[in-house]
């Protein structure tokens, strides 16, 4: 059946914090891994949902600067979803025209971690369907410390008159994406959780008690039809 957006205003990037996993497989009897699985598989069908219903930008965060204080275990399994998953994101990006890019610290990821990222993301820099950015080992605090920006004033790239809130953006993570309309908590949470926290200053919220494996196409068009109920000032009146 064809979804009937007729009259929504599409928000042109949706960023997701895909939290219940573990949840979701306590839930079952199942152990937490159980949950990443099945949640690795959902991401790789809202990148289709998402670009189906016109948005243009997806940022998911899969693991927070956070998360290594995790169980060995599962920090060990998260790591292998996440080399499994750039393995099948490679051919879905091909197959689906997407662009990927990753977000956060990837200089702590293991070695043969960051060279299946850095191939995906030169692979798909030239692909013009869907934006899809992956923060992993992502930290908000962590990508605002200043030293980049403390190291290019150093080096003479501007003076501190030029540096305002525009120019700041050039070196985050996020830079040439604009800042997300619409951010999506799955689980019921209602925190951010180290997420985007520079980016999303004027971001609509939702969320929704859907556990992330559970959430699909219909979840992502109930929380584009709460965006359109909202009233954005920015400020104004
Ligand atoms: C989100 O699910 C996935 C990651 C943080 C990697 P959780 O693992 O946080 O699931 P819950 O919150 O314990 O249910
Ligand atoms: C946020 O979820 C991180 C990701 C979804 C990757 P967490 O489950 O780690 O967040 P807290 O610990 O509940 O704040
Ligand atoms: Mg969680």
């Amino acid at each position: 059946m064809a979804d009937n957006l007729e009259g929504l205003k599409i928000p042109e990037h949706v960023a997701i914090i895909m939290d219940g996993n573990g949840r979701w497989a306590k839930k079952r009897l199942m152990p937490r891994n159980f949950g990443h699985k099945q949640g690795g598989k959902v991401v790789e069908q809202i990148c289709r949902d998402a670009y189906d219903l016109g948005i243009k930008y997806l940022t998911v965060y899969a693991f927070s600067t956070e998360n290594w204080s995790r169980p060995q275990s599962e920090v060990d399994t998260l790591m292998d979803l996440l080399r499994e998953y750039m393995s099948t994101c490679m051919e879905n990006s091909q197959k689906n025209n997407m662009r990927v890019r990753v977000i956060g610290d990837k200089s702590k990821l293991d070695e043969d971690l960051q060279q299946k990222i850095a191939a995906l993301e030169e692979a798909s820099k030239d692909y013009t369907g869907l934006n899809f950015q992956v923060a992993l080992n992502y930290g908000g605090r962590d990508e605002i410390a200043v030293k980049k920006v403390a190291e290019n004033y150093k080096n003479g790239e501007f003076t501190l008159d030029q540096l305002n809130p525009e120019l700041f953006e050039e070196y985050l993570d996020t830079k040439g994406i604009p800042d997300p309309e619409l951010v999506i908590r799955t689980s019921g949470e209602k925190r951010l959780s180290n997420f985007l926290l520079w980016q999303v200053a004027y971001s609509e919220f939702y969320y929704p008690e859907v556990l992330w494996p559970d959430f699909n196409k219909k979840e992502l068009i109930k929380a584009i039809e709460q965006f359109n109920k909202r009233e954005r000032r920015f400020g104004g009146v």
